[in-house]
């Protein structure tokens, strides 16, 4: 016999999942007019659509916007903790701005508008930043003097002054530690001045085990007053240095929701840009570019990207071979395209991630000078079919302004590149220069003649000398408005993301990729899309 409460119970039980059913059921209503990707692109075939141009329909969900998930796979060995990439121009990306993206867990990628050794430089900067175990510690011997220290200090301007001393073997025998190394003991050699090795914790590479911070975390916690941890083998020779405040920072990276984006070494990952650089002949100089890329590997550098504005062509094509061919397993992306045979192009020569947008920079003009490229939704839509079938990502480059302008990318795109989002950050490369009381920095195309003449006119297809003589600009010089640190900015951004894949109910974004529905919008919904009708308030927040 049922009980009445268990008929009530059988009751609600089968109301739940009537409205459960009822939840998660598309309704035929709603496809008809929020249609998947598929079908509306196609459906507007004949107009270019950009991020304004259209919205994204809700959709039922179970996910809270922090428990989103913004990791993407770019290329094998190449993943970011969120999907964004700062571009590739010399008023936006040099070690600083590459830093600050790789610790919010994306990817900056150094700009080629300087000479090939600094780039190198400015890599090693961003692959050296903070590190678990410092492999390649610097060290003294044991007869240089104090005063030679403390000019190596100064020249190489060393934030640090503790050194481990080796003899000509490499064999560790004690530690300078930064009290003595003062100009009252200049005269001094260090072997008077050192920590001799039987007083010194050292650590062998195996004790270190799976976890090195972990280790040395607890090491740090069970020795008191010690900040450095010496890594030795059982000969004694020296393989590297943890210190304390590396361990912590990481540490507490660990418990961030968005972790850095790190190499398999634990460093942060950056990436640069290389041209299809030409001789005196106008033919490809493959020692060249492979001399360059080499010495950025040499580096650790975890992805170069062939800059150009038009990738669908010989000069990119070759370069990306000549890379892909000495460099089997270097993630390489190349573009800019905006057609699906551009990206199978690319793809076919060896590219891993292909950047898609051609024109729509908050800073070119390619489309009023030269007449060419596509709304951005639109070749990313063409692109993002043809980059399935060839087993590659796509970048969304250029033309985003605001965080749901990313979202509305990212139900295309792998990820996205900005310029203009960062270029009024602190860590942008450049000053703050002030105008009528308000803060700005210079921002400019890479197309404009100031940044040709800086070393960019290959990505236009000019030589630098050109630049002076009868070639259209396909970018202008511009201003951007401080705007705080990169990690301010991303944090807005983030959100943003976080909250349109709340509203698709997508816990990743391989879910709002498939999720997505999109309607047109009319000028007068465009408008509806902004504040309206009210005078709003600045409350400084
Ligand atoms: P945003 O909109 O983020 O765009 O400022 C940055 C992207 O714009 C591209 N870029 C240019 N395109 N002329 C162009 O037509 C230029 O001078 C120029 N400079 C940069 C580039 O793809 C960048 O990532």
């Amino acid at each position: 016999m049922v009980s009445s409460g268990g008929i009530f119970l059988a009751k609600a039980g089968v109301a739940q999942a009537f409205s459960d059913m009822a939840a998660t059921r598309n309704s035929q209503l709603d496809d008809t007019f929020y249609q998947a990707a598929d079908s509306f692109f196609p459906a507007n075939q004949k107009i270019g659509l950009t991020f304004d141009d259209i919205t994204l329909a809700t959709l039922y969900s179970e996910i809270l916007p922090r428990n989103t998930q913004l990791d993407t796979v770019l290329a094998d060995g190449l993943q970011l903790n969120i999907p964004a990439i700062s571009a590739d121009m010399d008023t936006v990306t040099e070690s600083r701005m590459a830093i600050a993206m790789a610790l919010n867990g994306g990817l900056g990628l150094i700009h080629y508008n300087m000479p090939e050794r600094q780039q190198l430089s400015e890599v090693s900067r961003v692959k050296y930043h903070v590190q678990g175990l410092i492999q390649e510690p610097i060290k003294i011997a044991p007869d240089q003097l104090i005063g030679d220290v403390l000019k190596l200090i100064e020249e190489r301007k060393f934030g640090f002054s503790t050194f481990p001393v080796v003899d000509e073997k490499g064999k560790f025998i004690g530690l300078l530690s930064g009290h003595v190394v003062k100009p009252r003991y200049a005269t001094k050699k260090v072997i008077e001045a050192l920590t001799p090795r039987k007083q010194i914790h050292t650590i062998t590479k195996k004790e270190l085990g799976k976890d090195p911070i972990a280790r040395a975390d607890k090491f740090f916690t069970e020795h008191i007053g010690i900040h450095k941890l010496i890594v030795v083998d059982d000969e004694d020779q020296l393989h590297g240095l943890i210190t304390m405040s590396d361990v912590e920072r990481i540490t507490q990276e660990r418990k961030a929701q968005f972790k850095p984006a790190r190499d398999a070494q634990f460093r942060l990952i950056c990436g640069a840009a290389v041209s299809a650089t030409r001789n005196a002949f106008g033919e490809l100089d493959r020692e060249r570019i492979l001399a360059h890329v080499g010495g950025l590997v040499e580096r650790g550098v975890d992805v170069v990207a062939v800059s150009t504005a038009h990738g669908h062509s010989k000069g990119v094509g070759d370069t990306v071979k000549v890379l892909r061919d000495a460099f089997p397993k270097l993630p390489i992306i190349a573009g800019n395209v905006t057609s699906a045979a551009g990206v199978e192009y690319l793809a076919d020569c060896g590219a891993n991630a292909i950047k898609v947008g051609q024109g729509p920079g908050s800073i070119c003009t390619t489309r009023i000078v030269a007449g060419v490229g596509i709304p951005q939704m639109t070749a990313l839509y063409i692109c993002s079919r043809a980059a399935a079938k060839k087993k590659v990502s796509i970048l969304a480059d250029g033309g985003i302004t605001k965080s749901g302008d990313i979202v509305k990318a990212l139900t295309l795109a792998q990820a996205v590149i900005c310029g203009g989002i960062f270029a009024g950050c602190t860590e942008a490369p450049g000053e703050v220069v002030e105008i009528s009381g308000k803060m700005y920095k210079h921002y400019r195309g890479m197309g404009s003649l100031a940044a040709m003449k800086s070393g960019s006119a290959a990505r236009y297809g000019h030589e630098k000398a050109d630049a002076t003589r009868k070639v259209a600009a396909e970018g202008i010089e511009a201003l951007k408005e401080s705007c705080g640190s990169v990690d301010r900015v991303l944090a807005t951004l983030i959100g943003g993301i976080q909250s349109g894949m709340g509203y698709l109910g997508a816990a990743n974004l391989a879910q709002l990729r498939e999720k997505a529905r999109y309607i047109r919008v009319s000028p007068a919904g465009q408008r509806e899309a902004a504040p309206h009708d009210v005078v709003e308030l600045k409350t400084g927040n």
